[in-house]
């Protein structure tokens, strides 16, 4: 019997870091059922609720989702949809149902998986704009006139360059690049090949990346030997150290770059949301919840050739 090769060092590291995103979206299925957000689509994604979350953690999701959404839906003002969005290392993301009616092109998620087609509430957003026949499936991909999903390693430009092109992304459109804790496992030579890329290939763009910052503390520490212990590295922590580390975008072609962590941006999310979802469960601890959000930012990088104003877009104080 032949035996089966044997698994690389690296295919096992790749995993380990593939499954962060059931982790994510485990908690973000469990932030929806407390009512944190509605996400009536999520159940199609995530069957498992996993055991129950704690408030500081179920808070510090509502933060990111909330904060990622706000840059989302002023960017779609701006550009009234005419543009595309693409979601790198999207994991399990149901952004594009939210957004099914209102998108003019493309949202290209940069690694999902290819389940869409048989869930009537996935599905039927896809097939009303096309035949079904319009959709063309393979092991790794699914392309339809508003939808697709490649699968590609972002640490190889040309690949994934090959595939966008191949799924007729338009480089003059202004197109948003959504990452969400994706930019961290990859080294920051990489990260900044990939975000030069995409300064470089599109003409108006918008870049927002969610992730660690201050990890050079004793809390970062220990949240990079909790990922460690599942053999999960975070090679990008370099460029994690401080708010400041996010001036790579302006030496990789980006016109201007804003970044706050998280505890900036709790405080200046709709106040009145965030006085209902802190009565949906009590928190004993706050120092715990202000430790995390702390430790993660958003970040959002322009580069406006078309003069749509789009460095405009932030959070109002
Ligand atoms: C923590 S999960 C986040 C998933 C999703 N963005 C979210 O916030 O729910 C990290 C994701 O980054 C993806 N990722 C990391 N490195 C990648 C690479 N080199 N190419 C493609 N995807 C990558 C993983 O597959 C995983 O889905």
């Amino acid at each position: 019997m032949a035996s089966r090769p044997p698994v690389a060092d690296s295919d096992v590291a790749d995993e380990a870091v593939r499954s962060t995103c059931d982790d994510a979206s485990i908690c973000k299925r469990f932030a929806t059922s407390q009512g944190y957000w509605t996400d009536p689509y999520i159940q199609y994604f995530v069957r498992q609720m996993g055991e129950r979350k704690a408030p500081e953690i179920n808070r510090g999701y509502y933060a990111r989702v909330q904060g990622m959404s706000h840059l989302l839906d002023a960017f779609l003002k701006r550009t009234q949809c005419d543009c595309q969005v693409v979601n790198l290392g999207a994991g399990l993301d149901t952004t594009f149902w939210r957004l099914k009616v209102c998108l003019n092109y493309k949202l290209i998620v940069v690694f999902l998986y290819h389940f869409c087609r048989t869930k009537p509430p996935l599905s039927k957003p896809l097939i009303e704009t096309h035949s079904a026949d319009s959709l063309l499936l393979d092991g790794h991909n699914l392309d339809s006139d508003r939808y697709c999903i490649i699968g590609a390693d972002l640490r190889d430009i040309s690949s994934l360059e090959e595939k966008l092109r191949k799924f007729q992304i338009i480089t003059e459109l202004p197109t948003l690049f959504l990452s969400e804790c994706v930019l961290v496992y990859m080294t920051p030579e990489q990260s900044s090949r990939l975000v030069h890329w995409v300064a470089n290939t599109f003409h108006t763009a918008m870049f927002i990346n969610y992730e660690q910052v201050n990890m050079a503390d004793r809390f970062g520490q220990v949240m990079i030997e909790n990922l460690q212990s599942r053999q999960c590295n975070l090679a990008g922590v370099d460029v994690c150290q401080s708010l400041d580390s996010q001036e790579r975008f302006l030496l990789t072609g980006w016109e201007s770059v804003n970044a706050l962590d998280m505890m900036a941006v709790y405080g200046l999310l709709p106040q009145e949301d965030i006085s209902r979802i802190e009565r949906l469960e009590f928190l004993d601890e706050k120092e715990l919840l202000h430790q995390l959000l702390q430790h993660y930012s958003i970040c959002w990088a322009v580069k406006d050739t078309l003069s749509l104003g789009i460095s405009q877009i932030g959070f109002l104080p």
